[in-house]
C-alpha cells in the first residue's frame, strides 16, 4: 500500500486530534499535529516578553526557532529550542496566544516551510485548520471534522479536568468561541473546508465510530 498524506482540519475540539493520533497508530504513519506548532510560537512570545500584536518580530521569531514534534502518537513531545514545552503550550495563555501569533502571514509562511519539512518521508496524517486548503492540497485524503460549540467545550473540558486544572464549562466555551472566530475570520489561510475535503460531524457519533469511518475512506484512497 502507498504511503499517503491524510489531512484532518478543523475546529478546536473537533476530535481531530484523537481521531489523527489513532488513524496514525493504526496505519503506522507520523502524526503531526501543526496547532502545537502555532502553540509553541505562542508560547515563545509570552516567554521572551515579544508583544503579539508586533507582527515582525514574532515573525521573526518563528523563522528561528527550532521546533521539534518527537515520539509516537501517544507519546508526542514537543521541543522549543532545546527545551521540552509538551505541558507549556497547553496552558490558557499559551492557547489564547497561539490563534493570535496564527493570523500574521509570515508566521503562517514559515509554519507551512516546518510541516512540509517534517512530513518529507511521507506516510503522514497531519492536522490542523489549512492542511486541505494550503500545507497538503495534493493530500490523498482530505477530512473536515467539526462538532456543535456545546459539545466541544464539554470535551475540552474533561480533557482539562483530566489534566487537574480548575475550569468551568462556560469558560472553556466562551474561549472556544473567540478562538473559533479568530481563526474562521482571519485573511491568511482562515479556517474553511477544502472544496474536496469529506465533513463529518462528530457531535453525536462515538469515537470508534469516527475511526472506522476515516479508515475506510482511507482504504477507498489507497
Ligand atoms: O489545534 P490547536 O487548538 O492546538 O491550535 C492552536 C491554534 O493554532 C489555533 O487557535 C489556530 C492555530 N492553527 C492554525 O492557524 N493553523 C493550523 N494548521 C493549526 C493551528
Amino acid at each position: 500500500m502507498d504511503k499517503l498524506t491524510i489531512a484532518i482540519d478543523g475546529p478546536s475540539g473537533s476530535g481531530k486530534s484523537t481521531v489523527g493520533k489513532a488513524i496514525a497508530r493504526r496505519l503506522d504513519y507520523l502524526h503531526i499535529d501543526s496547532g502545537a506548532v502555532y502553540r509553541a510560537i505562542g508560547r515563545k512570545a509570552i516567554d521572551t516578553g515579544t508583544p503579539l500584536e508586533d507582527a515582525a518580530s514574532v515573525a521573526r521569531l518563528a523563522r528561528e526557532s527550532e521546533i521539534k514534534l518527537i515520539g509516537d502518537p501517544d507519546h508526542l513531545k514537543i521541543w522549543l529550542d532545546g527545551r521540552d514545552v509538551t505541558d507549556a503550550i497547553r496552558l490558557p495563555d499559551a492557547s489564547h496566544a497561539s490563534s493570535v501569533v496564527a493570523t500574521i502571514p509570515e508566521v503562517r509562511e514559515a509554519v507551512v516551510e516546518k510541516l512540509r519539512e517534517m512530513a518529507r518521508a511521507g506516510g503522514v496524517v497531519m492536522d490542523g485548520r489549512d492542511i486541505g486548503t494550503k500545507v497538503f492540497p495534493d493530500a490523498q485524503v482530505k477530512l473536515f471534522l467539526d462538532a456543535s460549540l456545546d459539545v466541544r467545550a464539554r470535551r475540552r473540558f474533561e480533557e482539562e479536568r483530566e489534566r487537574g486544572r480548575d475550569v468551568s464549562v462556560e469558560g472553556i466555551r466562551a474561549e472556544l468561541e473567540e478562538r473559533d472566530q479568530r481563526d474562521r475570520e482571519r485573511a491568511a489561510t482562515p479556517l474553511v473546508k477544502a472544496s474536496d475535503a469529506v465533513l463529518i460531524d462528530t457531535s453525536d457519533m462515538p469515537l470508534d465510530r469516527v475511526i472506522g469511518h476515516v479508515l475506510e475512506i482511507v482504504r477507498t484512497r489507497s
